[in-house]
């Protein structure tokens, strides 16, 4: 057994199925402290903590049924088993396989995939949910936390909604890496998508992750800036200090970045569009609007803002979606 083996068999008290379907629904989130970079790869345990935004009802509802083989429907459309995201969640569901038992995934997405708006991160926390329901194991948060963190890491912050912090953890084995919701409730706060390019990205996180630590002179700073912007930002929302968290939320992405377009080959997800956008934000911040960025592993670009200055923003970015995470 391998190591990612013997984490799940930790967490699962059994594997056999208690029902012929399940279901589970998770919304997907953004980092305001984001993760870019593993200590273990096979267990996806990050070398610093993160916390995120979960988007309210933008995620993913996935069904399961028992079946005589692995297939994987999205949005109704059945996905080549061949493509990079399938191979990768057939190889998820390997683990919680007893007996040769297949299962066909249904699901259904609210958001583009791979168009770095963290997509994989509510496909595999509706999935552990839904295995969940599945084989009736009942978990708590932190178990279907570390079970979405063997899918993506990501995902062990799309349990829950609200403001969620990813616990980096110090065990070998992973058990004390996952993610609780903050005690933070801010209904004015709001994210704004723009949606620049739904083109898939060129390099994945998980490999844009190893070539950044392995070529990236700039890797070395990471852990400090996350050090510095981590509790910044847990304050700035304890406080409901805008300004702050904003500052702190759109250096710790463009940090990142930096990190990895000084990898080799470099790794820009950034279109001519995205610097645009970020153009506009710097602008709209010189008049006064409190607005700020944040980018992930692609060309969108994605605002933080609150209800005070929807209005401006939708007239300055007639395209943004609006996201209300703690409901409209
Ligand atoms: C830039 O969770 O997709 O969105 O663990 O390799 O699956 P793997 O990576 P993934 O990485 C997300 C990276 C990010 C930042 C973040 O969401 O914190």
């Amino acid at each position: 057994m391998n190591e990612v083996h013997a984490a799940v068999h930790r967490i699962v008290p059994h594997l056999t199925p208690k029902q012929d379907t399940g279901s589970g629904t998770a919304p997907s989130n953004i980092a305001l402290c984001k993760y870019w970079g593993k200590r273990n790869e096979a267990l996806k345990l990050p070398l610093t903590g993160s916390l995120s935004v979960s988007l309210g009802n933008l995620g993913t509802t996935t069904r399961i049924r028992l079946s005589d083989t692995d297939r994987f429907l999205l949005n109704g459309q059945e996905q080549d088993p061949g493509h990079k995201a399938t191979h990768r969640l057939f190889a998820f569901l390997e683990l919680f396989r007893e007996n040769g038992q297949h299962v066909q995934v249904e699901s259904e997405n609210s958001i583009p995939m791979a168009a770095g708006l963290a997509s994989s991160a509510s496909g595999f926390a509706a999935l552990v949910r839904a295995l969940d329901n599945l084989y009736g194991w009942s978990l708590d948060i932190r178990d279907l936390s570390v079970l979405a963190r063997l899918g993506s890491g990501s995902a062990c912050r799309s349990l829950e909604h609200g403001f969620v912090e990813w616990h980096k953890g110090e065990a070998a084995d992973g058990s004390d890496s996952f993610a609780t919701r903050m005690d933070v409730t801010w209904p004015e706060f709001r994210v704004g998508i723009l949606t620049l390019s739904e083109a898939e990205k060129p390099i994945g996180s998980s490999d844009g992750m190893r070539r950044t630590l392995n070529t990236s002179a700039l890797y070395h700073s990471w852990p400090e800036e996350v050090a510095r912007a981590l509790p910044k930002i847990r304050t700035a929302l304890h406080q409901r200090d805008f300004p702050s968290l904003g500052q702190a939320a759109e250096q710790n992405a463009l940090s990142m970045h930096a990190t990895m377009i000084a990898a080799w080959p470099p790794i820009l997800y950034w279109q001519p569009e995205s610097v645009q956008a970020l153009h506009q934000v710097q602008a709209l911040r010189r008049d006064g609007v409190e607005v700020y960025a944040t980018m992930d592993a692609g060309p969108n670009v994605k605002l933080l803002f609150l209800e005070e200055d929807q209005t401006t923003i939708q007239e300055t970015f007639p395209g943004v979606k609006t996201v209300y995470p703690f409901g409209h």
